[in-house]
């Protein structure tokens, strides 16, 4: 399909009931065409997220939780421990495409969930019950997102610069992103910001993807290169950075894009605040500090010859293609999540965040 509509219009991630797909807008075409893609087997849905057709953390949590509902869907049998075997067989296969978003298993794990509660239904309940848990994952990103907007959006005012790293926008997630949700509501509400997105080397998340959208959305928006962000906020340009992440260790260390903590040390220079935007599905509390989250490395390719005509290295150059980075907690100035704003010592306030998200689910 071309585009036709503006991208902002798109669903990242769908499920199409009447074809047993899953349907991503491939984010590797943007931002020249606007292509949605069907997918129906374990090794397309896989490939999809190791590819990047679908990325960010939240967007990955959802398209792994339809995925494994239509996989499970078509499990042939109605013994439930026979069912249930194969349905880990498949988690476990979807849960490797990528290790640093902790999103894709904590969907996943949601989904398992279903199954071992509802174990005392037939298998076509039991099935149903996943369906629907997918369709709930969705719905909550999209108000995860949305809360995370207006409790960002008291960090900032009107006219306020604000620098972002990566893509963290309606394209990484169901809709308004998270780095990006303070800037969408601020949008409607007349705050008129002036965001710099960088473009984010090796696979140009920035420009391809969060400079298209901020544009297309009618914001005020500037691409740097990576290498730019000293001097936007040495001239006074930057009053905050937002970013999203991939997981947020309990020390509040976070993983997210390579390059976001050279954002964050240059930003504690300038003294600019860094908030990292995080759904709680982000956080993971089993993950003592930064240094324990896996890293996912990349080829050398994504470095080398990607987005060029020609390769723009020498062939058969040493390359270190690490996809994200670790800003330790100390640089981080607020952790934005859906309950509100943690803030350090973050052992002790995203503790609190959890809690209140225990609240809010036994009210
Ligand atoms: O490799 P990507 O494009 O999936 O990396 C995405 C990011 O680093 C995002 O900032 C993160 O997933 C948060 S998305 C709301």
């Amino acid at each position: 399909m071309t585009q036709e509509k503006n991208i902002m219009e798109y669903e990242t991630v769908a499920l199409d009931d009447d074809k047993d797909a899953l349907v991503i807008l491939d984010q590797t075409k943007l931002p020249g065409c606007a292509q949605l893609v069907s997918l129906h087997t374990g090794e397309e849905i896989w490939d999809a997220i190791y590819l990047l057709k679908v990325r960010g953390a939240p967007a990955i949590g959802v398209a792994a939780a339809f995925g494994i509902y239509l996989l499970a869907k078509k499990i042939k049998t109605e013994d439930y421990d026979v069912f249930y075997e194969e349905f880990c067989k498949q988690k476990a296969y979807l849960n490797s495409a990528r290790p640093t978003a902790v999103n894709l298993s904590w969907a996943l794990n949601r989904m398992e969930q279903v199954c071992i509660a509802n174990k005392a239904l037939s298998v076509a309940e039991i099935k149903e019950k996943l369906r629907e848990e997918s369709i709930a994952l969705k719905e909550e990103d999209i108000q995860v997102c949305k809360s995370i907007g207006e409790h960002g959006l008291t960090l900032v005012k009107p006219g306020d610069g604000i620098l972002t790293h990566c893509n963290a926008g309606q394209l990484a997630t169901c809709k308004y992103g998270t780095a990006t949700a303070p800037i969408y509501l601020g949008q409607e509400r007349g705050y008129n910001f002036r965001v710099f997105a960088d473009e984010t080397r090796p696979l140009l998340q920035g420009a391809r993807l969060t400079a298209y959208e901020l544009q297309s959305s009618g914001v005020d928006v500037t691409l740097i290169c990576d290498n730019m962000s000293a001097t936007v906020m040495r001239n006074g340009w930057v009053n905050a950075v937002f970013v999203g992440c991939d997981r947020v260790a309990a020390n509040g260390d976070t993983a997210n894009k390579i390059g976001t903590s050279v954002v964050a040390t240059v930003a504690k220079r300038y003294n600019v605040p860094v908030y990292i935007c995080a759904p709680t599905s982000t956080i993971d509390m089993d993950t003592p500090t930064g240094a324990d989250i896996t890293i996912e490395q990349r080829p050398a390719h994504e470095v080398t010859d990607m987005w060029y005509e020609k390769p723009m290295a020498p062939a058969g150059v040493k390359v270190f293609n690490p996809a994200f980075d670790v800003t330790d907690h100390d640089l981080i100035a607020g952790i934005v999540t859906e309950y509100g704003i943690a803030r350090a010592p973050y052992r002790e306030s995203l503790k609190e965040i959890f809690e209140k998200k225990q609240a809010a689910n036994n009210a």
